[in-house]
């Protein structure tokens, strides 16, 4: 019969020697050793070992000898110190609980794979169709139980700098994030569909408009993209909003959030936050979210080498292109076989190849690199190198350079051991384009969202030839080289997001029809505001050390968007299609 407990697995230590208990937990280990049985007892607070032997009721006995992995197991018992050595492996390793009486309170079938460290080597298929068992596992727990001490410090912070809770819709219009939208048919209005949020950007402008002044929300939300090791179709933003405020006024909240939760899980803060300009960041790194914790910068050598007569470097000189390089300390050893995979990883990128070159003891160059130059010495001194090092150049269209070295960068750091994974470097990247331009469709598209404000000294190049050239006040905050947060400071005035609206090529009509619940508000006395949102899933990846967005989520999808443990998505019934105005031609 179930009893209440009086305390968890994990909390039993010397000092409750003596003390009767009652223990309820799932059997992580079950040893029978003829007369003496093992059982080690699991909650979510940890393991603790109940031993029966001949100082136990008999009966006691038979049900511990019933007792397999996983079985929900109630035990009273007496602690006692162990008689030999503690079992360092586990806090609560220098007691054990001599059982009195052992119950069974639940079996389990045959378990799918193993929950000891083996069950890591299980396919994640499995593990995501049993999510049940694989959250059992200690690491998973852990993870999930950062993350609600985080959700608990943000809510904290947040709330002492004045900000309020609100709650938005989630069966909405669709809002411009940049992704396909889900969508749920409206059965009441046939033909008519909801969009849900892909982040609740305009909600949020408009609780401003209301006098909201400070809001927040811990938020779900739904984006129909591919999917990556940090990406999910539904994920959790901390999303902010705040009027009357400087855009130094909103970095700063948001470095409060980031460093109460910093002290909340790690117990240090973030450190210094470094600030550069998005074209800062694509020059010195190639990528808008750059990895502080190690060097290899990349140095710009189309000047330096602009007269130089090498296949590859003229051909890209010629078209207008770029030539940059890094170079990696003591690299001179890295084989045939390491840089042709290099050469490989940038041609991903785009770029024809990789040219590399090894500075030998007397200051020459060997490898493609050295029929860049006829003074490789001046080279050298420019990048900053010496005997013993390998440097890696490449050259061709500017973007496709940044891309293919700012990544071999990264790769390389991480091949050769140069990152100190105890580290958390942050920077923001300020000023980010307004614009970029869709090639295939011909026309620009807003970089970030379209309610974004150009920066006031760029508002007059809107529509005109020079839109490549609008800088707006968007910035990103990164902790070693992942963008954990986006934010902007917001249009207020209708005209400038009319303006900005046409400069997208969105005619009169479109932006009524898709905005103008949001043109309106804003006819209505907005204050100026600003804000961002985190990726609430990307900074317990990064607190956790997780390498998969999936192992810091309960219930996430497979990279093809399914959940296999409910089966999600499924076929629905010709009759609730119909009752939703919906028809099928996928066969049911
Ligand atoms: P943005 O689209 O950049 O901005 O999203 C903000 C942050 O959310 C995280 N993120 C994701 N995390 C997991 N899976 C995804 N599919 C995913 N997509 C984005 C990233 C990103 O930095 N409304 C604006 C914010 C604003 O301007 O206030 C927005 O949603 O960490």
């Amino acid at each position: 019969m179930l009893v209440a407990r009086t305390h968890t697995c994990g909390e039993l230590r010397a000092d409750h020697a003596g003390a009767e208990v009652v223990l309820q937990g799932w059997a992580a280990s079950a040893r029978d050793r003829g007369g003496v049985v093992f059982l080690v007892l699991r909650d979510r607070s940890g393991l603790v070992q109940v031993t029966l032997d001949d100082r136990c009721p008999p009966e006691a006995l038979t049900v511990a000898k019933a007792v397999r992995l996983e079985y929900v197991v109630q035990v009273k018992g007496r602690v006692e110190r162990r008689a030999g050595r503690a079992n360092e492996a586990m806090a609560t390793g220098e007691i054990e609980v001599i059982a009195t009486e052992v119950e069974i309170l639940s079996g389990t079938r045959p378990l799918p794979f193993a929950l000891d460290e083996r069950g890591a080597e299980a396919s994640e298929e499995v593990r995501l169709k049993h999510r049940y068992l694989d959250l059992r596992r200690p690491h998973l727990q852990r993870n999930l139980m950062v993350r609600h001490r985080g959700s608990m410090a943000v809510r904290q912070a947040l709330d002492a700098l004045g900000f309020v809770e609100v709650e938005t819709p989630i069966l909405t219009r669709s809002t411009p994030e940049g992704a396909r939208d889900y969508l749920v048919p409206s059965r009441v209005h046939p033909g008519h569909w909801y969009a849900l949020p892909q982040s609740p950007q305009i909600f949020k402008q408009i609780l401003m408009v209301a006098g909201m002044d400070r809001y927040f929300q811990i938020c779900r939300c739904f984006r129909d993209e591919d999917l990556r090791v940090d990406r999910q179709p539904e994920f959790t933003q901390i999303d902010v909003e705040l009027s009357f405020c400087s855009r130094d006024q909103v970095l700063e909240v948001a470095e409060q959030v980031v460093d109460a939760l910093w002290r909340e899980v790690l117990g240090h803060g973030i450190g210094e936050v470094v600030r550069m300009s998005y074209h800062e960041a694509m020059d010195r790194f190639g990528v808008d979210a750059p990895d502080l914790r190690f060097g290899m910068e990349l140095s710009d050598l189309t000047e330096h080498l602009g007269q130089s007569s090498f296949p590859p470097l003229r051909r890209a000189l010629d078209e207008g292109g770029a030539i940059k390089a890094f170079v990696l300390s003591s690299g001179a050893d890295a084989s045939r076989k390491v840089l042709d995979g290099w050469t490989d990883f940038v041609r991903n990128y785009g770029l024809g190849g990789l040219l590399w070159g090894k500075v030998k003891p007397d200051g020459s160059l060997s490898g493609p690199a050295a029929k860049a130059t006829d003074e490789p010495s001046t080279l050298l001194d420019a990048l900053g190198a010496g005997p013993g090092d390998l440097l890696l150049l490449g050259a061709g269209p500017r973007d496709r350079v940044n891309a293919g070295l700012g990544r071999l960068r990264v790769h390389v750091a991480k091949e050769r051991d140069l990152i100190d994974e105890g580290l958390y470097r942050f920077c923001w990247v300020l000023d980010f384009p307004m614009f970029e331009r869709d090639e295939d469709e011909g026309r620009w598209v807003a970089a970030h969202h379209p309610f974004t404000s150009p920066r006031a000294d760029h508002m007059e190049l809107l529509g005109t030839d020079r839109m490549n050239e609008v800088l707006s006040d968007a910035y990103d905050l990164v902790c070693n080289g992942s963008e954990l947060l986006s934010g902007s400071i917001r249009i207020h005035r209708e005209e400038v997001q009319q303006k900005v609206f046409e400069a997208l090529g969105i005619s009169p009509d479109e932006q009524q029809a898709r905005f103008g619940f949001l043109l309106e508000a804003l006819a209505h006395g907005a204050p100026p505001h600003g804000g961002f949102a985190f990726g609430f899933d990307r900074l317990v990846m990064i607190l956790t050390g997780a390498t998969s967005i999936r192992d810091v989520i309960a219930f996430p999808k497979t990279t093809s968007a399914q959940d296999l443990m409910s089966g999600a998505p499924s076929q629905v019934g010709a009759q609730e299609l119909a009752d939703l105005h919906v028809r099928s031609d996928v066969e049911g």
